[in-house]
């Protein structure tokens, strides 16, 4: 038996000690060979733009990884078809940082060190794209994201940017669209309690509801880990609102809506936000009739829409959700500044970032503002026969 551990633990020693030495002889000749080369600075022999772009692409909230990143490959496949920027290709480094806002951190890092990305697109969930953002901006490589809405991505600093509206703006939009346009005169309000996003599109809300007059007579907050809402829809229901305005991503509003509909609340009470975009067809029977504020409707009658919902349709076979949208114009405004930059480097393409003025995209014309923001108009939408319709827009404030 001695004998026996012993031959093992030797074999173990010997075995961890050619690991090692693998590990660091690899990890060496691969450094060597990138340093190898002309040993000018990897810019200068650029053959392509390397932009990384990190979302969840799986995870809970994988709808919304999956439908932006499909919005980015069809505008970079239709930019390079045209010859790209500057006679060079746009060439996206995908990463999955599985719905968690840890990894966010991680993979731009990596996109960044490893890969010597010259840009970031990402994320859409304001808590990764903020983590995010902090590294973008320490190392000083431009960040658009295409989605996130809360105020506190952009504060992080210089280096970050967004393509759409500030969730100030959209609560404020929620709560005048359902007490001064709607009536509604009380107000319940459903948010999730550790979600940057949720949290904060709910302080909109009521400090906008009040200031209108109308009554908020409950609130409720639930943990993201949670998936039972039924006690919730219930207290709410006693409550006797006549709106629920629920700030909540698709991952908790699909289950919320079924478990209301059980409970006799029906969904023409929900107002909600862009969060609950990425909802899947069977999901979405359960809102008929509710309402929510978000960046783009594929009804849109506007040609640039139209166009655009025809060639996303023929390449993916479905409708381009307001992800995809904002996808695909987040990747828009970031190769016409490469276009625009005074230097080929993450810090001229930040710049130009910064200079961006009415570029015409899918969600309409994006124009950076000082604070890094863009200043986009709402559109309003509501589930009918289990899609979205569009209902009226919001002019950009
Ligand atoms: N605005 C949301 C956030 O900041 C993300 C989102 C945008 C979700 C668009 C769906 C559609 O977290």
């Amino acid at each position: 038996m001695i004998g026996r551990r012993r031959w093992i633990s030797a074999l173990v020693g010997a075995f961890a000690t050619m690991t090692a030495l693998g590990c660091s002889s690899g990890g060496g000749s691969g450094a060597a060979a990138s340093g190898t080369g002309t040993g000018a600075a990897p810019a200068v022999e650029m053959k392509e733009w390397k932009v990384g772009a990190y979302l969840s692409l799986s995870g809970g909230d994988a709808e919304f990884g999956i439908q932006t990143r499909e919005g980015i490959e069809l505008f970079v496949e239709e930019l390079n078809a045209k010859g790209g920027v500057k006679g060079k290709p746009m060439k996206v480094l995908f990463e999955d940082d599985k719905s968690n806002p840890q990894e966010a951190n991680n993979k731009v890092l990596q996109l960044i060190d490893r890969d010597k990305v010259i840009a970031i697109l990402g994320e859409v969930a304001s808590s990764r794209s903020k983590p995010g953002g902090i590294v973008a901006n320490k190392k000083k490589v431009p960040m658009i994201t295409p989605s996130s809405t809360n105020a506190d991505v952009t504060k992080v600093g210089p280096f970050v940017f967004r393509v759409c509206f500030v969730d100030d703006f959209q609560g404020q939009a929620g709560a005048q669209f359902a007490v001064t346009k709607l009536g509604k005169k009380k107000a319940a309000i459903l948010y999730a309690s550790d979600d940057l996003y949720s949290s904060g599109l709910a302080k909109e809300f009521r400090e906008e509801a009040k200031k209108l007059g109308a009554e908020v007579v409950i609130e409720k907050s639930f943990l993201q880990t949670e998936t039972n809402f039924t006690t919730y829809v219930n207290e709410i229901k006693d409550s006797k609102p006549d709106v629920i305005y629920a700030p909540v991503y698709y991952r908790h509003m699909a289950p919320i809506a079924k478990q209301a509909k059980a409970a006799g609340v029906s969904a023409d009470m929900f107002v909600g936000g862009d969060g609950w975009d990425g909802m899947a067809p069977e999901d979405r029977v359960n809102m008929e009739g509710a309402y929510q504020t978000t960046h783009y409707a594929s009804d849109d009658p506007s040609e640039r829409v139209q166009d655009f919902v025809k060639r996303y349709k023929a390449k993916f076979s479905r409708e381009p959700s307001a992800l995809a949208a904002n996808g695909y114009d987040a990747a828009g405004v970031l190769a016409d500044a490469i276009k625009r930059a005074k230097a080929d480097t993450p810090e001229g393409i930040r710049d130009a970032i910064a200079e961006t003025k009415d570029y015409p995209g899918v969600t309409g014309n994006t124009t950076i503002d000082p604070d890094r923001n863009a200043k986009k108009q709402i559109v309003i939408v509501q589930f009918k026969d289990g899609n979205h319709k569009f209902h009226s827009t919001v002019a950009p404030k």
